[in-house]
């Protein structure tokens, strides 16, 4: 119950616009279509009432990639980052291969919610500070940012003169009805100039992969810094991911609500399961399908291996910033998720009887 995919076939339209590209046959050099272009803007605009423009968009092999180039090239050698925790390891990594400093400012559960305590964000803010690392909806901690949390964020970016990489790539997968994904750069035209958004349809329907995500970036400046090694180090997406995107994007939308459904239905029978064991607790999951799972109340100094030895492998939480957390992806068939949690409530009842 790892790696952040799922365990179900992509979309019906999605494999028979890859089957298509195949049976072509010729496979050489590519540039995305124009099409997907135009389907990217007019998503944005439908789903988050977001104007762009098809030259915003920088076409990448993948979110991480993205990570990877906003360390590099937004930064210069002696700038900063902060850095939310628990979060997304490759977020770290990318900082620490491309020898930025940074610091970690961690979440706070309040309300239920993983969100940021601002005043330590604002205080962690010191000479050199460049680079504000988002990850919105939140991997692993499963929040979707409020409006209101995000201006703040902005505000905050506006005032200390951060740039923000937000990496979006969660934004399709939100499970509370009732609540909606604000892209941070949709704001303000101020906020859009200073912000690198990463997004893909990789999670939401479940190719990755086959690899195709973007940065969406305003500024020209901004843009061309960031797309410095397009074509030396960071290749374009594959034809087929291509193709994917633009059939999920233009007929995917029944197969995605769907499988939100029964993500939703798999994610409340988790939180009644860590409801109910005792030692384990869990925030409410209102975006993806990975659950954070804090173990600190089994009273065991590695939680992950414990878990493995009754036959269930989570995410290490140290991985995210955590070690007395586990990560738990639910996104798989509801038969699997039941025998996960019978081996988890076992690994629970073993640490009673010691
Ligand atoms: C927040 C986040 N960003 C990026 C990725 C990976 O993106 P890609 O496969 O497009 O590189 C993941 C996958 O787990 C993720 O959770």
């Amino acid at each position: 119950m790892w790696v952040a995919d799922t365990d179900f076939r992509a979309p019906p339209v999605v494999l028979a616009a890859m089957r298509d590209r195949l049976d072509h046959g010729v496979m050489g050099y590519s540039s995305a279509p124009d099409a997907l272009r135009e389907a990217i803007v007019a998503r944005m605009l439908r789903l988050h009432g977001w104007r762009i423009e098809p030259g915003w968009i920088v076409f990448l092999p993948g979110v991480v990639p993205g990570l990877h180039l906003a360390a590099r090239h937004l930064m210069a050698d002696r700038d900063h980052a902060l850095l939310p925790i628990p979060l997304y390891h490759h977020f770290k990594r990318a900082l620490e291969l491309a020898r930025r400093a940074h610091t970690d400012v961690p979440l706070v559960l309040s309300g239920g919610r993983w969100v940021f305590d601002e005043e330590r964000l604002a205080a962690s803010v010191r000479s050199g500070t460049r680079l504000l690392f988002l990850c919105n909806p939140q991997n692993p901690g499963g929040t979707i940012f409020t409006r209101a949390e995000l201006e703040r964020l902005g505000e905050l970016a506006l005032q200390r003169d951060l740039l923000i990489c937000s990496d979006e790539i969660h934004s399709e997968i939100l499970l509370d009805a009732d609540k909606t994904h604000v892209p941070i750069a949709s704001l303000a035209p101020e906020i859009s100039r200073r912000t690198v958004t990463l997004n893909s349809p990789n999670k939401a329907f479940n190719f990755p992969g086959a690899g195709c995500a973007w940065a969406i970036i305003e500024d020209d400046r901004l843009r061309q810094a960031f797309s410095a090694d397009h074509h030396a180090t960071i290749h374009d997406p594959s034809v087929f991911g291509y193709v994917g995107a633009l059939a999920a994007y233009e007929g995917g939308g029944d197969w995605l609500q769907a499988q939100i459904d029964y993500l939703r239905a798999n994610r409340d029978r988790l939180e009644r399961f860590v409801g109910a064991s005792p030692g384990l607790a869990m925030a409410h999951v209102e975006a993806t399908y990975l659950g954070w799972i804090d173990c600190g109340g089994l009273r065991d100094p590695d939680p992950y291996a414990l878990f493995m030895r009754h036959g269930v492998a989570l995410s290490p939480g140290a991985q995210f910033g955590d070690a007395r957390f586990l990560r738990f992806n639910f996104g798989t068939q509801r038969a699997r998720l039941e025998l996960a949690l019978e081996r988890i409530a076992s690994a629970v009842s073993s640490t009673r009887s010691r």
